[in-house]
Parts: C-alpha cells; structure tokens; sequence
C-alpha cells in the first residue's frame, strides 16, 4: 500500500519527503484553507508537484457538469502529475465521464458507500476516495466501506485505485492495509505516529546507557 499526504502544507509535504516514503499527495479546499493563507490554490499545488514526484490531488468547486468539466481541464493543466478531484453525486459522475475520457485522472472525493465508487470506477476514475473518519464520525464502519469496494473492484477487475482517506490515526492506516486499500493518504501527525513507539525509545535509551557505561569500564 502506497502512502499519501493529506495536507496542502508545504512545509509538511517537504519534512515528510524526507523520509523516502510518501508517493503523493491529496489536497481540498479545506486543507488548501488551513494551510495557505492569501496564496493561490493553483501556486500551493504547483509547489507540491516540486516536492513530491507523484500525484497531487487538486479539488474542483464548480456545481454544474460543464463548470466542473471545465475546471477540470484548467487544474489537469497546472502539472502533469495533478489529479483533478471530483465529488461523487450525479453532477459530478457526468463530469468524470466526460473528463475521463479526455484522458484526466480523476480521483473521486466524498465516497461514502461502495455503489458510488462502483459508479466512478464505471465512468473511468482512475482513483476513489471513501472517507473513512467521517463515516466513523456519526457511528458507521468506515473501514467496512474500504474492504467491500477493494472486493468488488477485485472481483471484477477494476483497474480503479481505492484511495482510503480521512485517516485520522495510525491503526486506521494498519486497517486500511489490511482491507488491500493501494493507497492510504494521512495528516503528517498520522505519518509521524506510524513510525513512533514509547518502548522504541526507553529502548534507545537503554542502549545508550548501556553503551555509555560499557565504554566507562573499558576506559
Ligand atoms: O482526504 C480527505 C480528507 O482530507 C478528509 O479528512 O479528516 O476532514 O475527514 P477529514
């Protein structure tokens, strides 16, 4: 499972690619608002393509077919490597039918249930998006969600990305691995907890007493 970052904060995207890890990024209006204050969308995205050899998500807005087609077009243009980001309801399949075709990847945001990302797969998005937190948010199995697209997809030979986002902790990452997400996209806070453990560092701890005494009796 490749990991993503969710954020459209730079200096986060580039403290995270040092680590040799994260293959992508995903960005939306709300991270864009968090994260940049008076800088243009377009630039934060332009910028996160310079960091990160991979694909970056970048949201649409329009709320009619031809308005999202046509925002599509002007964000697949930014970089090669932007995916255009569409909601799932029925303005926005038509939109990633018709922009699918034209050969823009579509990553399909605001899944909640399988039949929606049946239905992006179908009209040609290349990635779906089912928001895990959220649906735990008001008492549902997100991760559920995650596993039954993985194997209807498998089943029938999609060749569409199941993309598990609205991580919001480390074992939502380990689940979504599990369910056979490609990719799981987390906050940074998510990225840093995956690679900390309380008894990792009482043990480096330990070995450095250890080693600091070891080196005391030889001397
Ligand atoms: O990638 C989608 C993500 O940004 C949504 O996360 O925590 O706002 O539900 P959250």
């Amino acid at each position: 499972m490749k990991i993503w970052l969710d954020t459209a904060n730079v200096d986060e995207i580039r403290a995270a690619a040092r680590f040799g890890v994260v293959s992508g990024v995903t960005t939306n209006p709300s991270l864009w608002a968090k994260a940049a204050s008076g800088i243009e969308y377009r630039e934060v995205v332009v910028e996160i393509c310079s960091v990160i050899e991979g694909p970056v998500s970048a949201e649409c807005v329009a709320q009619d077919v031809d308005g999202l087609v046509e925002e599509a077009r002007s964000i697949a243009s930014w970089h090669p490597n932007v995916v255009v980001k569409i909601p799932l309801d029925e303005t926005g399949l038509e939109a990633i039918h018709r922009v699918s075709r034209e050969g823009i990847k579509v990553n399909t945001t605001l899944i909640f249930q399988p039949n929606q990302a049946m239905l992006a797969a179908e009209a040609g998005a290349t990635y779906v998006s089912p928001f895990v937190g959220r649906l735990d948010d008001i008492g549902h199995d997100g991760m559920a969600v995650v596993r039954d697209i993985v194997e209807i997809f498998d089943r029938y030979h999609f060749s569409t990305h199941v993309l598990a986002a609205s991580l919001r902790h480390p074992l939502h990452v380990i689940q979504a691995a599990k369910a056979g997400a490609h990719i799981a996209t987390v906050p940074y806070a998510v990225l840093q907890a995956m690679f900390k453990h309380p008894l990792t560092d009482v043990g480096m701890q330990k070995f450095l007493e250890d080693a600091r005494k070891a080196a005391t009796v030889r001397s």
